[in-house]
């Protein structure tokens, strides 16, 4: 696979997510395979928004191919401050790196940095849009507990500003899945993205509770509402709390039904779910580093490749 830069999960194809995926579970087999594959190779971190699992995870990945990073650290301690743009930010630190991890508020502006610099540069979290590296973490974790092949998945919380979500409904159009998109009227999924799917032939399943496809699921993709995104606070406090799951709710469901969540969660999935056989979205976190292995590889290579 050669790509320039990973803006979005829809200039992956499926073939190019197998081989990732793939080449995630050979790094999990045998990580000692890869610990020098990348020796040498710097990754620029830029994250201009709060991350824990993505940016931890990313130079975790990277230093277990050999690799380090070099980090901008947080924004109020940069020249973001003194009024720097975007585009310079990243042109000076293309030239401290071998690739850039970028995570903005803003959405778009991934694809707009990305034209202002040569080497790879992979979106971490461009606001309310694409988030393609957690989709990759989250369909390895999909197929490692319900498999890819004839999934029904519902997909729950807030589909307007939850990038994740973007993400991952556009790459599960490529092995066919039922998407079942659960929120409330205010926080469907946006009409661009609607529109999307049913290019991809996908027909968008909308519903106001879990309750009534509960226990046809094979997976339970719960997000966060995303208050950071709401621009008005009494609009998040009228709706947050409203999409809730527990391990009483969960007894309607499959006895195989696997709970996810891209994480942090705040109170949508209650901690008594945390022991049962449905739970996996700390699983979900941890295989970041192997996918994010998998994924720094393949995007940087190497000379045999
Ligand atoms: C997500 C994000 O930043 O979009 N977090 C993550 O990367 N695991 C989800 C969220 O913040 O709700």
């Amino acid at each position: 696979m050669r790509h320039d830069h990973l803006i979005t999960s829809k200039q992956l194809s499926r073939a190019d997510i197998e081989s990732i995926l793939d080449r995630a579970s050979e790094i999990d087999d045998d990580p000692e395979a890869v610990a020098q594959r990348q020796a040498g190779t710097l990754l620029g971190l830029l994250f201009f928004e709060p991350s824990t699992r993505t940016k931890m995870s990313f130079e975790a990945a990277i230093k277990r191919l050999g690799g380090d990073v070099v980090d901008m650290g947080a924004v109020e301690s940069s020249s973001v401050t003194k009024g720097e743009s975007l585009a310079d930010t990243v042109r000076v630190i293309e030239g401290y790196a071998d690739a850039l991890v970028l995570r903005h508020p803003r959405e778009g502006a991934a694809a707009m940095a990305s034209e202002f610099v040569d080497v790879p540069l992979l979106n971490a979290g461009d606001g309310a849009g694409h988030h393609p590296t957690q989709t990759l973490l989250d369909l390895y974790t999909i197929r490692e507990n319900a498999g890819l092949d004839d999934l029904t998945i519902g997909i729950m919380g807030d589909l307007k500003y939850g990038r994740t979500v973007h993400s991952l409904a556009y790459a599960l159009t490529k092995f066919g899945a039922t998407q079942h998109f659960i929120s409330p009227e205010s926080l469907r999924l946006p009409r661009e993205v609607i529109y999307d799917l049913h290019l991809e032939g996908v027909t968008v399943k909308e519903h106001e509770s879990v309750d009534e496809i509960l226990p046809s699921l094979d997976v339970l993709y719960v997000t966060r509402i995303q208050r950071e995104r709401f621009p008005d606070e009494n609009e998040y406090a009228q709706i947050a709390g409203e999409y809730r799951i527990n391990a009483e709710i969960l007894e309607d469901a499959a006895d195989d039904l696997t709970v996810m969540h891209p994480l942090p969660r705040v109170d949508e999935i209650a901690a008594d779910v945390d022991d049962t056989d449905h739970a996996a979205y700390f699983e979900q976190a941890h295989n970041g580093v192997i996918v994010r292995m998998a994924l720094l590889d393949s995007f940087l290579g190497d000379d045999d490749d």
